[in-house]
């Protein structure tokens, strides 16, 4: 890591572990550099699900960020303290523990 990249470095909290992530990168990625093997499960199957086009096509990234849930986190761009964690729910209702 050359000295310009380690400046860019923040902090956001995955499934509430801190890690350092760059600026520039997506919430999906600091998920999968945070080494979560899933990042939602599926309403319908529970099946568990990750991101894949990375480039917001085909919504297996929906993750739950600061809160919101269903965001793409592959378009989401990280920031200092987000919060990212995996979706597991519908409306708030686990449906598949
Ligand atoms: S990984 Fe495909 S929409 Fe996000």
């Amino acid at each position: 890591m050359n000295a310009e990249m380690s400046t860019n470095l923040i902090t956001v909290y995955v499934e509430g572990k801190p890690l350092a992530v760059h600026a520039h990168d997506s919430a999906a990625g600091a998920a999968l550099k945070a080494g979560l093997g899933y990042t939602r499960t599926s309403p319908v199957t529970g099946e568990k699900r990750a991101p894949y086009c990375m480039m917001g096509v085909c919504f297996e990234c929906l993750m739950v960020i600061d809160g919101i849930p269903s965001r793409q986190a592959c378009m989401v761009r990280v920031r200092e303290g987000m919060r990212i964690e995996r979706q597991t729910t519908v409306g708030g209702v686990e449906v598949w523990p």
